[in-house]
């Protein structure tokens, strides 16, 4: 039996994030939601709590985790070393969408970094998730409350219907307002590397940073990406899916419904993902999930997982994406994208 509880994201009832935060202190999982997507926490800095993560997400124990914290001077309790590019980066970008790597103090446990000798440290915006870090008082290692492979969730009943039953507790504070994860940028080395494109766009990046790699495995390539958690599938919705990816949004719309066509030809169910300006000229018996506008990506980052995830209760046979621009939030989009359909993409 999972606990819920339903929380006023502004004002907040501090006596149950206290009850929460006890539960974690316990060693018990509990969901929490950030500005990203709902995290699934447990105490840092309990090896055997944290193995608990893992169980319920069936997530590949060589895949890390992000240790979350409340006060950027706890930055360098987690870190050995933290470097000029994390000190920018932070000071800039805390609290708020971004993990930064760097290496490790030794004290904490191994199944927290896969084994790795650095570890993925964020200081979120949510006032929620800040509070219950602080009333727990240690920092809490915390992946998306989904089921390892499945879409990260955006809502609390996107997590009972992962997780309910496997955790001790979910909070609900509403849906996440970016609904993609943070960006992941390794510090590590002389020129900071982005990992994970996500809620601080590239473009931000580089304005603090001056030069930025970006891991050429997210750029759809097949080299493999330098964060664990790159490799695996991932975000993906009940049925197959395929992304779309036209040289102009013009261009993407006639291919995706010559293929809507074609599938429904032959007697399939077909769901698409789509803007809401490509929506309408869908042929009708199209399953339409709108995942936001293209006048605005960011509405199309909040509200992608959730258009993912609308298959699970209306199956379809298989499911056409809208590719967009990789500008801004776009970037972190067309990731989560490519992954989702598995790198099954279709270009004109
Ligand atoms: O927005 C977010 O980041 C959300 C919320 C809950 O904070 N969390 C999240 O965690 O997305 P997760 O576990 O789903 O993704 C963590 C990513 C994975 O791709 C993982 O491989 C990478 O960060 N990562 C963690 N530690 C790493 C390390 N030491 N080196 C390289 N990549 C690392
Ligand atoms: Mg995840």
């Amino acid at each position: 039996q999972t606990k819920y509880y339903k929380l006023d994201p502004v004002k907040p009832d501090l006596s149950i994030l206290a009850e929460a935060a006890e539960l974690l202190r316990q060693g018990e999982l509990v969901a929490f939601p950030t500005e990203t997507v709902y995290g699934l926490g447990a105490n840092g800095l309990d090896g055997q709590a944290v193995t608990g993560i893992f169980r319920a997400k069936g997530r590949p124990a060589d895949n890390p985790l992000i240790l979350h914290i409340a006060d950027v001077e706890k930055l360098p309790e987690i870190a050995a070393v933290v470097p000029a590019s994390a000190e920018a980066l932070t000071e800039r970008f805390w609290p708020g969408p971004l993990s930064v790597i760097v290496e490790r103090r030794s004290h904490i446990p191994d199944i927290v970094t896969g084994g790795l000798t650095t570890v993925a440290v964020r200081l979120p915006a949510s006032l929620i998730a800040r509070e219950l870090i602080r009333l727990a008082g240690v920092p809490i290692a915390a992946p998306s409350a989904n089921t390892s492979g499945r879409p990260s969730p955006t809502t609390a009943e996107d997590v009972l219907a992962d997780l309910g039953g496997k955790i001790a507790a979910v909070i609900d504070a509403g849906p996440c307002a970016i609904g993609v994860e943070s960006s992941v940028v390794d510090c590590t080395g002389v020129v900071p590397a982005l990992l994970r494109p996500g809620g601080v766009t590239y473009e931000m990046l580089l304005e603090v940073l001056g030069e930025i790699e970006v891991d050429p495995a997210l750029a759809g390539s097949l080299a493999i990406p330098k964060s664990p958690g790159m490799k695996y599938t991932h975000y993906a919705p009940m049925a197959p899916m395929f992304l779309i990816e036209g040289e102009l949004p013009a261009a993407t719309g006639e291919l995706i419904k010559r293929e809507i066509l074609a599938a429904q030809a032959g007697g399939q169910r077909v769901g698409a993902v789509v803007s809401v300006e490509l929506a309408g000229s869908l042929p009708p018996a199209t399953i339409t999930a709108v995942y936001g506008s293209r006048a605005d990506t960011k509405t199309i980052a909040a509200g992608l997982y959730t258009a993912l995830r609308s298959f699970d209760d209306n199956p379809v046979d298989i499911i056409y994406a809208e590719g967009i621009e990789e500008q801004g939030l776009g970037l972190a989009v067309m990731n989560r994208l490519r992954k989702a359909a598995g790198y099954r993409i279709i270009r004109n």
